[in-house]
């Protein structure tokens, strides 16, 4: 489809059919599927395939972090996730790399007879959504994953639930935009520009101005802060900063199993915490999650909770190397779930507000994104994510 067939104001100069302001995750999985619907496509952003995907853990947790509440999110966490194993495919020989897709599944566990009720009501929850969990003994998790502590009192096995490797991921979707021709425009974007009531594009740090037929705001937590926004318009975002480490797994000696074979995750104390384990030997130990604005300082509390959790579950942890520690922002949304699709500012789109859900809900993000993008409207499915179900938010 070429820009005359979905708008007959495309402005002149530097411009094309869509202009997806951000380069993290979702704004690269949507400027590749645009591409791939035959749009001409640029990206704004300094660094793209930065953003909260370099921090995260990459879980691809439908199940695991399905929350009392939040049912009507999971269809489209399902939906994603299954599309997972094919979209990484399709992805992987379009980049001519990997995405780190690992169908290996997660193990939730419970520590103490707090955790295990939880854990329980969990169960509940899934049994009630349709969703295959199965409830172990501790011994059973322990056969699972014997690096497991002995005080594991029982767990929930969740073979739904995978993982994939965010920044190889958003490695690779860099390199496939670039293939399928997406322009990178590596600027802070100054302001959206607006013209008789309409998103036209936007104007570079530098002055360019890039116009679009369809500009996407996919900015993450910073969504809402986007300069040039009309009154009642920006997206109701904000940062939630979580802590993630990076640890190193020693290889297996000859005939012993790996130090972790699965995710896994449990509520220690009422806080969340999960150990990721990569093929490639990575373990990954996130999150805190915290309200605290735009900081993302690492603190030394921060790591003893995860690194004292993550001991309780498995504690060989402490004899790993650790390689890093970094803090990243989830875009949180009202109700946790993301804003998908026109806005009411006519030729602007969003695609933002994920929360914990970015990398997960990557591969169908970008299908709707192009099908609303080609169409100017969502598919049925998604219309319950539309940005328009929050009242809009009118300055005093
Ligand atoms: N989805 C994992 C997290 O947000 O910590």
């Amino acid at each position: 489809m070429s820009v005359s067939s979905i708008s007959p104001t495309a402005p002149a100069g530097t411009s094309s059919d869509v202009l997806v302001i951000g380069g993290g995750v979702i704004g690269l999985v949507t400027a590749w599927r645009a591409a791939g619907r035959g749009l001409s496509v640029a990206v704004a952003d300094p660094r793209p395939g930065g953003g909260a995907a370099r921090v995260a853990a990459g879980m691809l947790a439908a199940i695991t972090e399905l929350h009392h509440g939040e049912e009507p999110l999971l269809d489209l966490t399902l939906a994603s996730a299954a599309r997972y194993p094919e979209f990484a495919a399709e992805l992987e020989a379009a980049a001519g790399s990997g995405t780190g897709f690992r169908a290996c599944g997660t193990l939730a566990v419970a520590l103490d007879a707090d955790d295990r009720a939880e854990l329980r009501v969990s169960h509940a929850l899934h049994q009630r959504c349709g969703l295959h969990t199965e409830w172990l003994t501790g011994r059973e998790c322990r056969r699972l994953e014997p690096m497991l502590a002995p005080s594991v009192r029982g767990g929930l096995r969740v073979d739904g639930d995978h993982q994939v490797d965010p920044r190889r991921l958003t490695d690779a979707l860099l390199t496939a935009c670039e293939r399928a021709g997406v322009v990178f425009h590596r600027q802070w974007v100054r302001e959206l520009t607006v013209s008789r009531d309409r998103a036209t594009g936007a104007v570079l740090a530098d002055g360019t101005a890039l116009g679009a037929a369809r500009t996407v705001l996919a900015a993450g937590s910073h969504s809402g802060e986007l300069a040039g926004l009309p009154p009642g318009i920006a997206p109701p975002v904000r940062p939630v900063m979580g802590e993630v480490l990076r640890l190193a797994m020693p290889e297996p000696p000859d005939g012993a199993g790996p130090f972790l074979s699965r995710t896994v995750r449990a509520v220690v104390r009422g806080s969340a915490v999960y150990l990721v384990p990569r093929a490639d030997g990575e373990l990954v130990v996130g999150a805190t999650s915290r309200e605290q604005g735009w900081d993302t300082t690492v603190t030394a509390g921060g790591v003893y909770r995860l690194l004292r959790d993550a001991h309780e579950l498995v504690p060989g942890i402490t004899e790993l190397p650790l390689r890093e520690c970094r803090a990243g922002l989830r875009p949180g949304s009202p109700d946790n779930a993301p804003l998908l699709g026109p806005s009411a500012l006519p030729g602007l789109q969003l695609a933002t507000g994920h929360y914990r859900n970015g990398v997960l809900l990557a591969p169908l993000t970008g299908e709707i994104l192009a099908e609303s993008l080609v169409t100017g409207e969502l598919p049925a499915f998604a219309r319950p994510f539309s940005p328009l179900r929050f009242p809009s938010v009118v300055p005093v």
